[in-house]
């Protein structure tokens, strides 16, 4: 059962994909860690700057009003004034401080003296009568010692206004009076509503709250007052994490006018993980795109990787079928790059040796088939060989029998000539299947050479052919038949000569050694050359492409038998000059008789 495998692309694709998702998920962790707890301190500062601030502020504002009444006592309690002036001087008071709407004086025992601002009350719709009936039920406090105290108080259904009670102390002209003055909440209000995230609220010395800006639980005042009362070191300052009505909290206080008031702020901690989940989403977005990023980048870098693998598995399996002509691209320089390089040397060398293989054995079948070739003709020439002997002799003897005028005897001499013809044939053949094996002698191979030559020479020089040698002079002795190599190299003159025709040409014929101590005997000639497809048939026996009765198509055949019978090899290729050159390789030393 095939087992399932990704492919090396998808492979590198995901481990490159999972790479940059666990640097991208540590990174975003951290940063989001980093964000939180750099918000968390932020967050944490900002609500005591917030609170501080906040009691600064609305300290200024009361600490201005505690001299606004003192300034309305100065004059309430002042004996030098006659009563109109004092009247006029107090409303004019009342026009330049104008949160203050009513304000009640009281000095020891003695009855409350009450001023108002006629003109705000009238706005208010709060009549004379009604301020001075709420004044009578909420009558001053007297005979503990406080210095300021802050309340909301309702003159009127629906009116609701400050109460900021102050004690003047006594000095050495004047004795000590309580003031408490109905003041417009708006301006102490608006201290709570500047911040836009924050819950803010003023809470007064009951701990109830005066002011507040945001949602705020039931438990807030009551935490608060707890805490700014106990004397655990909650400090003015510090922020503080609790928990209220379940929601997690960071706040800070600070106290107003001498711990009369407490201005207080806080804000979920939730806030810092919103932000911190602002970024994250923000980061998803990055993230993603880095993603999309990568992964076209690995997708192009697996493929670039895996391509060169995929060609040379193609390239391999080809090379599995046979067929060598394959190559594979190699411009990479790393380890596929080798690879390729290898494989192609690979083919290259399957390549040769297939060629190799090829021609050996082209050259098996060759020489298997001239074997088969001179069995049939020593076993035909074997059996022809005597009756020819008995024909040629009757047609001599006959011959010589017969008149010299008579008329047969022109054909008796023409059996005779051709029955030794036949005989010549029979011979050759024989000798091309080495039935009739010569005698092997030490030989000298340029002397066989020059006396071959020299019987061809006639006929060569008659034909316009120029000859000449090239004999290397080191050329060792070695036991070969002098008669049979002859033969050879008159095969071969032979032959160049009648393939340049009559025009000639030039004939060289050279002797060298060759490798591994072997004797090469060349004949080269510049007439046409031997064609691609003659030269698989050239050493067969009677093939020739002379016309019948020219060529037994046997001088090359006999030419085989001779040089396989000295253990050589020969073969025809082709000249520089464009002829053909035949080349006969002998062992230099004692031919094997096989
Ligand atoms: N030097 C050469 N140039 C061109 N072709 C050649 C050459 N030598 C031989 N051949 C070709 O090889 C054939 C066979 O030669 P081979 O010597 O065996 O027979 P032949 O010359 O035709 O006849 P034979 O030698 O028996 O008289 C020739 O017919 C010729 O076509
Ligand atoms: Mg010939």
């Amino acid at each position: 059962m095939p087992r399932f495998s990704f492919p090396i692309r998808v492979k590198v694709l995901l481990t490159v994909l999972m790479l940059i998702m666990i640097v991208m998920s540590l990174n975003t962790s951290t940063m989001a860690g980093l964000f939180r707890s750099d918000k968390t301190a932020y967050i944490r500062d900002l609500t005591v700057v917030m609170a501080i601030h906040t009691a600064e502020e609305a300290d200024a504002l009361l600490r201005n009003y505690v001299a606004n009444m003192q300034a309305f006592g100065d004059v309430i309690y002042d004996t030098r004034m006659d009563p109109e002036t004092k009247q006029d001087v107090i409303q004019s008071l009342f026009r330049n401080y104008q949160d203050i709407v009513a304000i009640t004086a009281q000095r020891g025992d003695s009855d409350p003296v009450t001023a108002f601002d006629t003109n705000e009350l009238t706005r208010l719709e709060v009549s004379r009568e009604t301020l001075l009936q709420y004044r009578d039920q909420h009558p001053l406090p007297a005979g503990t010692p406080w210095e300021l105290e802050l309340k909301m108080e309702n003159i009127k259904e629906g009116v609701g206004l400050l109460r900021l009670f102050i004690e003047v102390p006594a000095t050495e002209s004047r004795q000590a009076f309580v003031l408490a003055a109905n003041i417009k909440p708006a301006r102490l209000a608006a201290v709570t509503t500047r911040s836009r995230g924050f819950a803010v609220s003023i809470l007064d010395s009951n701990g109830q709250p005066l002011f507040q800006k945001g949602a705020i639980s039931e438990n807030h005042a009551t935490h608060w007052a707890n805490r700014a009362n106990s004397k655990s070191g909650n400090a003015i300052g510090t922020a503080i994490e609790f928990v209220e009505d379940g929601v997690p909290m960071i706040g800070a206080f600070a106290p107003i006018a001498n711990q009369a008031l407490l201005a207080t702020i806080q804000v979920p901690s939730s806030v810092v993980y919103v932000s911190a989940r602002d970024l994250l989403s923000n980061l998803k977005v990055v993230a993603l795109l880095l993603f999309a990023v990568a992964a076209i980048a690995s997708l192009i870098f697996a493929r670039r990787l895996s391509k060169p693998l995929e060609n040379l598995t193609e390239a391999a399996e080809r090379v599995g079928k046979g067929q060598f002509e394959v190559s594979v691209s190699s411009t990479s320089g790393d380890e596929i790059g080798v690879l390729s390089r290898s494989f192609n040397r690979m083919t290259d060398e399957l390549r040769e040796r297939d060629a190799k293989l090829a021609g050996a054995n082209a050259a098996l079948v060759q020489s298997e088939k001239l074997a088969a070739f001179g069995q049939l003709g020593a076993g035909i020439a074997h059996e022809v060989k005597n009756p020819l002997a008995g024909i040629l002799g009757y047609a001599q003897l006959a011959l010589r029998k017969l008149d010299s005028d008579s008329p047969i005897k022109k054909n008796l001499a023409v059996i005779e000539s051709e029955t030794r013809r036949c005989t010549e044939i029979i011979s050759n053949l024989l000798q091309f299947a080495r039935q009739e094996s010569g005698k092997m002698e030490p030989t000298d191979v340029n002397a066989v050479v020059d006396a071959a030559l020299q019987i061809v020479d006639h006929q060569l020089g008659v034909n316009n052919v120029r000859i000449s040698k090239e004999l290397a002079a080191d050329l060792p002795s070695f036991d070969a038949n002098a008669n049979q190599l002859q033969q050879v190299i008159m095969n071969f003159a032979i032959n160049a000569q009648q393939a340049m025709g009559s025009e000639g040409g030039s004939l060289v014929v050279r002797t060298r050694r060759g490798d591994a101590g072997t004797v090469i005997i060349e004949v080269e000639d510049d007439g046409p050359g031997v064609s691609e497809d003659v030269r698989g048939k050239i050493f067969e026996p009677f093939f020739s492409t002379k016309p019948a009765g020219q060529g037994t198509g046997l001088g090359l055949s006999v030419t085989y038998g001779i040089i396989k019978d000295h253990g050589g090899e020969v073969w025809v290729e082709d000249a520089p000059g464009g002829g053909a050159r035949f080349v006969v390789s002998l062992p230099g030393t004692r031919a094997q008789a096989a």
